[in-house]
């Protein structure tokens, strides 16, 4: 049996695995059990992703939609549930983009409102400043270059970036000027896999890929994608290591047959009463309400299942939000 994890992991150990070539493992989550999952199976680090926009709040296509006030619901939930991963909240479009002042605002909510460790923010260029100020002020920031989808539009759509000796130059600076600013690990997302190595030797602070290649210091894949609880078309890098989707349609259609063909609940599910107790509630009760509900009862439910009296060990009883 393994031992549980004590406490929460610090920072300065990613780049402590870094320099001992221990690969870093983050995943996205984005509710408590998602969390409790990922603590489980030993990550590091778990990213609440404005992906949430698309695997949980059902916008097509783009993570632009959602708002600070969502992502700090959903981080505080994942927050809530992961005692030792550290748990980055990201900074969702618009939260970061207009100034210093307000992108260290927002990132002081997630940390303050979310109990978010660390916040991580798309981009490098004008966003570098908005880095140097976040850290400065005492939070960890964790940067996003390569792909950056906040602004896919202008970067011609979901394409694989770095692909020219110039972008992969440009993309290097990039990343080392997070690293300047004072970010602690830098995503490289959808980079060819030898820019990605590139980038992986020369900075100090660890890198996190996808669609980056194997030669990053850490590997993140989306929940949903790796669960295969996304349908349709994913990109390449994607490994589905489940098909959730399958299995929960298959339950949600047995649930329904089972329903409609009066198999579920079935006894094991029920709740009887002492034999005694029904006899008194059944003459404490009208006698017009006793024939009325005799009457509708008599075709749907057998007298052996309604009158059997509580099974020695009952199901136990869920706390739930009813009265
Ligand atoms: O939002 C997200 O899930 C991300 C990962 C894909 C890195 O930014």
């Amino acid at each position: 049996m393994s031992t549980p994890p004590k406490g929460k992991l610090a920072l300065p150990e990613l780049a402590a695995m870094k320099q001992r070539g221990d690969k870093i493992v983050m995943v996205t989550a984005y509710d408590a059990p998602g969390a409790r999952f990922a603590e489980d199976a030993g990550v590091e680090i778990i990213l609440v992703g404005d992906t949430a926009a698309m695997v949980v709040l059902g916008y097509e296509g783009t993570t632009v939609p959602v708002t600070m006030d969502e992502m700090l619901f959903l981080t505080r939930t994942v927050s809530r549930a992961a005692r030792h991963p550290i748990v980055v909240g990201d900074m969702p479009f618009g939260s970061f983009q207009v100034s210093d002042e307000k992108a260290l605002e927002n990132a002081i909510r997630f940390v303050k409102e979310a109990g978010a460790d660390a916040i991580k923010l798309e981009g490098a260029g004008p966003m570098v400043s908005r880095v140097k100020t976040i850290v400065e002020a005492g939070i960890a920031v964790m940067g996003h270059v390569g792909l950056t989808p906040q602004s896919a539009t202008q970067l011609g759509g979901f394409k694989t970036q770095g692909k020219t000796a110039q972008a992969a130059t440009e993309l290097i600076d990039g990343a080392l000027a997070l690293e300047e600013a004072g970010a602690f690990a830098v995503v490289l997302e959808a980079v060819p896999a030898p820019v990605a190595a590139e980038v992986t030797q020369r900075l100090t602070v660890p890198t996190i890929g996808i669609g980056a290649g194997p030669d990053t210091d850490g590997q993140v894949l989306v929940y949903h994608d790796l669960l295969g609880l996304s349908e349709g078309h994913l990109p390449r890098f994607v490994k589905r290591y489940a098909s959730l989707s399958r299995e929960i349609r298959d339950a949600l259609e047995h649930y329904a047959e089972e329903v409609r063909d009066g198999t579920f609940p079935g006894d094991e599910h029920t709740y009887a009463m002492p034999e005694e107790e029904l006899e008194l509630f059944r003459s404490s009760i009208s006698p017009s309400a006793t024939s009325v509900n005799d009457h509708a009862k008599e075709p749907t439910m057998s007298a052996s299942k309604s009158l059997s009296p509580a099974p020695e060990s009952e199901p136990p009883v869920r706390k739930t939000s009813s009265p």
